[in-house]
């Protein structure tokens, strides 16, 4: 009887100070969320609310199914007006880098193409000359630029490469680099080793022996030194062979890495067939890749990851095979590429214009390229990517109309406020770096 008396005053406590069950740190209601969580579209929710707990998404819905009683929190934002959107994830670059190629830029307007620059020592060779002379703590300041506009534009997620030492020690610093940028600018680094960019200098003519050296040297140590998330290679005429690639990704393989490719982007190796064979979790470029190859990676669920940046610059005449990724249901992300020669561009937004632009994505399919299927492109669907509880907090806030903007409009939109595992890292009119 006691019992019975204290449970029910004990309700009637809770029901008059509306004790909640769970508490959180921030929520936001009212809002248009884009959570980019399901198959199609971008899973638009109306007046909708979303909830952060601690470095989570703890809540996702819409403003009536919150249950006042159920929860409470520290901070409570009217969010009316305002589209919530992941955090984008930009899932290629090679943004650590030294000096810059606006020579070759300048002999590609008067007809030299990338290929030809290559073969006479210019191109990612240049880049590597530079690199290697470069302090890790210049190429931390130039780098952390390139980042930081990604950030100011809602990147909370970015891939880095190595790839411009084509030796242990340079590969290593980029790769320390890469490491420091994620943890001086509260943005989740992947870092990939890409020590199979093109043959060095001092292998000229020994390809082969460089792969060697690459597998029982180089890479076995970057990873020991708990620098490398996954592997990548250039396979291409001017760069390594798909019997090399097979080499690189099998010692990549038995360290227990995830791969990924540059495949088919200047001629058709069958790279995107290789990766799909091998594994990879994307393959990248793809303007030459055949239909059988696209078929092996809608079979394997490898991610086409599409770079409008390194088209442009190029201008690259053969598309990329849109209608085909559709048709085989491939995933398609996008990202910048940002890189000294081929798409010097540290703008995720503009990437998004030139996709569907440059290759006619839809603006759904753009933002699924910079959010979802970026995620699965490294990996980290489980944990990011779209807003849904239990994922990672990582969101970017925007005064927009609509998302679509984002694609249609250049130099326009920047997010309102950006935030990762749950902590604002900037807001608009915030000084970027
Ligand atoms: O993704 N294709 C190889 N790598 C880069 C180009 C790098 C460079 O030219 O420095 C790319 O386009
Ligand atoms: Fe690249």
């Amino acid at each position: 009887m006691l019992d019975t008396i204290a449970h029910a005053f004990g309700y009637a406590v809770a029901f008059e100070l509306h004790m909640p069950t769970t508490v959180w740190d921030r929520v936001w209601i009212g809002a248009d969320l884009a959570t980019l969580d399901g198959d199609i579209g971008i899973g638009h929710i109306a007046d909708g609310a979303i909830a952060v707990r601690g470095e989570q998404i703890a809540w996702v819905g819409t403003r009536d199914q919150l249950r006042t009683f159920e929860w409470s929190a520290r901070e409570r934002i009217d969010a009316r007006g305002l589209w919530l959107l992941p955090g984008l994830i930009d899932a290629h670059t090679h943004l650590v880098y030294a000096g810059d190629r606006s020579d070759e830029f300048a002999m590609r307007q008067t007809g030299a193409s990338y290929e030809e620059i290559a073969r006479r020592g210019g191109g990612i060779l240049s880049t590597v000359r530079a690199t290697r002379a470069a302090s890790e703590e210049s190429l931390l300041q130039h780098a952390r630029k390139r980042a930081s506009a990604l950030r100011a534009e809602g990147v909370t997620t970015l891939e880095i490469k190595s790839g411009y030492g084509l030796e242990l020690e340079t590969e290593l610093k980029m790769l320390r680099v890469a490491r420091r940028l994620g943890a001086d600018l509260d943005v989740s680094v992947v870092t990939t080793f890409l020590g199979a960019h093109t043959i060095p200098p001092e292998f000229a003519g020994r390809a082969d022996d460089y792969v060697a050296a690459l597998c029982a040297e180089m890479l076995p140590e970057a990873v020991r030194q708990g620098l490398v998330d996954a592997v990548d290679a250039f396979c291409e005429h001017i760069a390594f062979s798909p019997a090399q690639t097979r080499r690189i990704f099998s010692a990549a393989r038995q360290l227990g890495l995830p791969l990924r490719l540059h495949a088919d982007q200047l001629s058709d190796l069958s790279g995107a067939a290789l990766a799909a064979e091998l594994g990879a979790l994307s393959a990248d470029h793809l303007e030459h890749a055949s239909t059988e190859s696209l078929e092996k990676m809608a079979a394997h669920g490898v991610v086409a990851g599409l770079l409008p940046g390194a088209y442009y610059y190029l201008r690259e005449t053969k598309l990329p095979p849109v209608e085909q990724l559709r048709r085989l249901r491939i995933p398609i992300a996008i990202a910048t590429d940002c890189n000294p020669g081929t798409s010097p561009i540290a703008s995720l937004l503009l990437v998004m214009n030139m996709a569907c632009v440059l290759f006619g994505l839809t603006a759904d399919e753009a933002l699924r390229g910079v959010t979802c299927n970026a995620a699965r492109a490294l990996g980290l669907i489980h944990d990011r990517g779209s807003l849904r509880a239990g994922k990672r907090a990582d969101l970017t806030i925007w005064s927009l109309r609509h998302p679509q903007q984002l694609c249609s409009e250049v130099g326009m939109h920047r997010p309102d406020e950006v935030i990762a595992a749950g902590r604002t890292l900037c807001r608009r009119g915030d000084v970027d770096g």
